[in-house]
């Protein structure tokens, strides 16, 4: 596996494989890798020649009193773990490298009518510094196709709507979600948890997986499987910031008729703030 820091030497490498007709795939990541991480490899493997992963802590996509400083950095662990998985090249910038100018004073990419909603709303600029990172590690590393955790059903929303409106030729592929035995779904913020917030912390997806059986069983009172969702969350112990029925295919209010839609919700414990999202097919 190439470790490469720089980008003209990111950008050298690419050309070459380029050249040789070789078909790229890209998974951005912040590291800390986990089985979750793991998935979106295994399935960027089977989908090209050559698997490029990059490692970089944004700090562009963390507000003021976010965790960017004390976000988990084990890079000798990923390291391992992605020569395991016959990665190709490890792109592993820094700051600088991404941001010569500072990141206050980059170009910015916004997707306005998605970036303000559900997590946007609690989170300020936060999907802006998610679509600038991801267009700008796009743009060097130009991969045919490159991929995203429905984990993060939002990011992964807005990155398909930039990259088709800004008319860049890559596919986003989402990939399901990656869960503990308990049904928690595996993020580098689980590790913020106490042994006693641990235990709590499956009711998440246990809530989630409640509102969708209401959903298929035929329920079209979101306000009250929304409400229903909130209480039962305070009640286990977090401070919910929305529990949501949405359509899946724009993220907005579901209308009459609509059978794709997605239950997400964001809560904190303790000092974790953890999201996760369920799929429901409404009977139509
Ligand atoms: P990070 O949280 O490291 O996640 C990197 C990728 O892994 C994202 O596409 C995310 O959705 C996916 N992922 C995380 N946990 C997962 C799980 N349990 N199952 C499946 N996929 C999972 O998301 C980011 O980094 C950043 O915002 C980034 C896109 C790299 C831009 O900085």
């Amino acid at each position: 596996m190439q470790i490469v820091q720089r980008t003209a030497e990111l950008r050298a490498c690419i050309a070459r494989w380029r050249h040789a007709g070789e078909r790229i795939a890209f998974v951005p990541t912040m590291g800390n890798l986990h089985a979750g991480h793991g998935s979106l490899v295994t399935a960027a493997r089977e989908r090209a020649d050559r698997v490029v992963v990059s490692v970089f802590v944004n700090p562009l996509q963390f507000g003021p009193n976010e965790d960017f400083t004390a976000y988990p950095r084990t890079p000798e662990d990923d390291r391992a773990l992605l020569r395991s998985l016959n990665v190709d090249m490890l792109f592993a910038p820094e700051v600088e490298d991404i941001y010569p100018r500072g990141n206050e004073a980059t170009a910015r990419v916004h997707v306005p009518d998605l970036e303000n909603i559900l997590c946007g709303a609690f989170r300020p600029n936060h999907f802006m510094g998610v679509a600038t990172v991801v267009t700008k590690l796009l743009n060097l590393v130009q991969p045919d196709l490159a991929l995203f955790g429905e984990k993060d059903f939002q990011q992964l929303m807005i990155i398909q709507r930039a990259t088709v409106d800004l008319c860049m030729p890559i596919d986003i592929v989402g990939v399901a979600t990656s869960r503990e035995s308990d049904g928690l779904a595996m993020s580098s913020r689980n590790r913020y948890l106490t042994a006693e917030q641990r235990s709590v912390a499956p009711r998440i997806f246990a809530i989630l997986e409640a509102a969708r059986s209401q959903v298929e069983a035929g329920s079209r009172d979101f306000d009250r499987i929304e409400a229903q969702g909130m209480q039962s969350l305070q009640t286990a112990g977090f401070k919910p910031d929305y529990f949501s029925v949405r359509d899946a295919a724009t993220l907005g209010m579901p209308i009459t008729g609509l059978k794709d839609l997605v239950i997400l919700t964001a809560a904190r414990i303790g000092r974790a703030r953890l999201i996760d999202n369920v799929r429901a097919t409404a009977p139509v």
